[in-house]
């Protein structure tokens, strides 16, 4: 069977959805072929069912790419404003957690509901449990052949998103195709992932594995401030799953336990105070008890403070503070939230997402060297270059 339309979009995710409703409102005839049962699948386990869907505080800097400037025109043209008040049309209620981090009250469903609502609206039409079999460029048409007959269009969108996650039907294919057609991809890697530890630091760390602290990571010039968790398998929490995008196999990180709390000072001050009470005492009213156990004990610091001198009180609060970490690596695809790295920005144009030298391909989302901070940044850049390419396409 053959099907013709002015756009195809590949990926029924955040920013097809997205891209197929923008060109749809346009007027334009739009269809949208994903492999998956179900649209979406993404969104509906984001922010833990509640969808962090955007984040109000979105800038450029929130964004790693090989070109940091590429992101600045998309999102400067649909701002999270733009998607709340989406939101708001449909009557979805939502709150800001926390950081500029704007989640639904109900369910990430409703945020599906609305895209394919608006999707509905603008007429696009959903194909789901489509495979595809080949993409090819014939004259001013691309032709996507897939177990339903051929697809023929002059505009094709590729939002088929990263490597994160296969179990969930992720796969590579906007690289491959990106190659097909002699765009160049940079090397992928997984981001907003639990960093894993040696065997031996795992072991000696295994008493804390549940322990959760606000923390500061530090990665060269960039940190976050955040939680921090320990774990069975290494770090995890927020705070190290910031990191973990700018960390590379071989660095170390620097952890510094509630950096807002000048440790060594609240140490010495305890010890005027009360003498007879022990560092663990002290360091407990501040930080959780088994990290204060864990940290005297290795430090091997014992009896009453009165006893301590202060030189031991500040190596105590330095191992609490600067703790220099050597991850062994990552959790990998398997729990990442996102792939950096993808198609190489400097084959697209900022402005529309289209491809420089193949007319009327587009890759949009996170198959694009762009991708964003923990906190409602990936799928407000989803969003974006979604609409950037509807507008055009
Ligand atoms: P996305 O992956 O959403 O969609 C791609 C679509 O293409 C899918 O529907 C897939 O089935 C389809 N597809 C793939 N290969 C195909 C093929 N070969 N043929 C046909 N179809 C194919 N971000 C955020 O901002 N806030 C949050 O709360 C979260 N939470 C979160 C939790 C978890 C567990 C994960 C894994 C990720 C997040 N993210 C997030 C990140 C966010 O989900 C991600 O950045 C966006 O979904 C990317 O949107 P895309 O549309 O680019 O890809």
């Amino acid at each position: 069977m053959q099907h013709k339309s002015d756009v195809i979009v590949i990926g029924a995710g955040a920013a097809g959805m997205m891209a197929a409703i923008r060109a749809g409102k346009r007027g334009r005839s739009v269809v949208v072929l994903d492999h998956a049962k179900a649209p979406g699948e993404k969104i509906r386990i984001s922010g833990g069912g509640r969808c962090n869907f955007t984040n109000i505080h979105a800038e450029p800097k929130n964004f790693l790419s090989a070109n940091p400037h590429f992101c600045k025109s998309a999102l400067a043209r649909f701002t999270p404003a733009d998607f709340i008040a989406m939101v708001d049309r449909h009557g979805i209620a939502w709150h800001e957690k926390t950081l500029g981090q704007l989640f639904c009250d109900d369910s990430a469903k409703d945020v599906i509901r609305m895209l394919l609502d608006e999707m509905g609206a603008a007429g696009a039409a959903l194909h789901l449990g489509t495979e595809i079999s080949g993409v090819e460029r014939r004259e001013a048409d691309f032709r996507v052949s897939t177990g339903e007959g051929v697809f023929e269009a002059s505009s094709l969108i590729v939002a088929t998103g990263g490597k994160s996650i296969p179990k969930m039907g992720a796969t590579g294919f906007a690289y491959r195709l990106a190659e097909q057609f002699g765009l160049a991809v940079l090397e992928t890697r997984p981001g907003l992932v639990p960093l894993t530890l040696d065997p031996g630091l795992l072991a000696s760390i295994a008493p804390l594995a549940g322990i959760s602290a606000l923390a500061e990571i530090r990665h060269g010039r960039t940190a976050f401030r955040e939680a921090l968790l320990f774990t069975h398998r290494g770090l995890s929490g927020p705070a190290i799953l910031q990191i973990s995008s700018y960390w590379r196999e071989g660095d170390e990180i620097v952890v510094a336990v509630e950096p807002d709390i000048d440790i060594s000072a609240h140490l010495k001050a305890a010890k005027q105070l009360n003498g007879r009470q022990s560092a663990q005492t002290a360091l407990g009213d501040i930080l959780p008890k088994r990290l204060a156990q864990f940290l005297v004990e290795r430090e091997k610091i014992a009896g009453n403070m009165a006893d301590l001198p202060d030189k031991a009180l500040q190596r105590l609060a330095a191992s609490a503070q600067t703790w220099i970490v050597k991850p062994s690596g990552s959790e990998g695809y398997r729990t990442a939230e996102v792939t950096l790295g993808g198609i190489d920005t400097a084959a697209l144009d900022s402005r529309s997402m289209e491809t420089k030298t193949v007319p009327g391909l587009y890759f949009v989302g996170e198959c694009v060297d762009v991708t964003g901070w923990l906190g409602g940044y990936n799928f407000q850049w989803a969003w974006a270059s979604g609409f950037a390419a509807g507008e055009c396409a």
